[in-house]
C-alpha cells in the first residue's frame, strides 16, 4: 500500500530541465564542445560536478579541479538567471491540482532532487511550505542513480521504502528508486523504463494509480 509520494523536481513538477540545458549548451559552445538534447538526456538526475564531467568527456583537454569548479560555477549562474525569472505561474495548474487531489486523498508528498537549487525553485514556483519533506542535493552524498535521496526522504517522514512512489522523468532516477525496494512511476524521458511500475503520458495519470 502507498502512502508516500516523492516526487523528483526538474522535468517532473516543473520543466527547468530545458533550462540546465540551455545553460549546459552555452557553456559546451564556449568549450567548444559538441552537445546537443541527446547528451542532455545522459545528464537528467545526474549531480552538478558529474555533469560536467560528462560533457567535458567529450573535450580533448584535461582541466584542473579549480578550472572545473569555475565551469560549473558559471554554469549554475546561468541557470540561476532562468530560476529568477519563474513565478508560480510556471507551475503548471494540472500539476497543482494533482497535487491537491493526491494531499486530499491522504498521501504524504516530498521532494527528492539531487538540485542544489531545490529551495530556489520551490520558492519561485511558491510551493516553498507545500512539501511534508524534502530532501535535495545540498543533503546527499551519492547522486542518482545512487537510491540515497530518496531513502533520506522516506527517513525524514518515518516512512516505510516499501510504501513509497517515486515519480521521476530520468532513468537514473528510477533505477535509484527501484534499488530502494520503492515503487516508480516514470513519466516524460523515463516513460516505457523498464525500472518502472508505471508509467504516466500525463502528470494527473498519478491519480489513476490503483492502490492496494
Ligand atoms: C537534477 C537534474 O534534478 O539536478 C540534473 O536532473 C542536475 O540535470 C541536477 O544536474 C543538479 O542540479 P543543480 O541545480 O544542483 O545544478
Ligand atoms: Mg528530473
Amino acid at each position: 500500500m502507498i502512502d508516500t509520494i516523492i516526487f523528483d523536481l526538474d522535468g517532473v513538477i516543473c520543466s527547468t530541465d530545458h533550462y540546465h540545458y540551455l545553460a549546459w549548451k552555452k557553456l559546451s559552445d564556449e568549450l567548444h564542445i559538441s552537445f546537443d538534447e541527446k547528451d542532455n538526456e545522459k545528464l537528467r538526475g545526474v549531480s552538478r560536478m558529474e555533469s560536467l564531467d560528462i560533457i567535458l568527456e567529450k573535450s580533448s583537454q584535461t582541466y584542473s579541479q579549480v578550472e572545473k569548479e569555475e565551469f560549473a560555477n558559471k554554469k549554475n549562474t546561468l541557470y540561476q538567471q532562468y530560476l529568477k525569472q519563474m513565478t508560480p505561474s510556471d507551475l503548471s495548474v494540472e500539476v497543482k491540482e494533482t497535487l491537491d487531489q493526491l494531499r486530499n486523498k491522504g498521501y504524504r508528498l516530498a521532494i527528492g532532487s539531487s538540485s542544489k537549487n531545490t529551495k530556489l525553485i520551490l520558492k519561485q514556483l511558491g510551493l516553498e511550505n507545500y512539501f511534508d519533506a524534502i530532501c535535495d542535493g545540498t543533503m546527499i552524498q551519492y547522486s542518482k542513480p545512487h537510491p540515497e535521496v530518496f531513502m533520506k526522504a522516506a527517513d525524514l517522514l518515518g516512512k516505510n521504502y516499501k510504501n513509497c512512489l517515486v515519480v521521476e522523468d530520468a532513468l537514473a532516477g528510477c533505477i535509484a528508486a527501484k534499488s530502494a525496494s520503492m515503487h516508480v512511476a516514470a513519466i516524460s524521458s523515463a516513460y516505457g523504463s523498464p525500472y518502472a511500475d508505471y508509467h504516466l503520458n500525463t502528470f494527473k495519470d498519478l491519480l489513476e494509480i490503483n492502490n492496494k
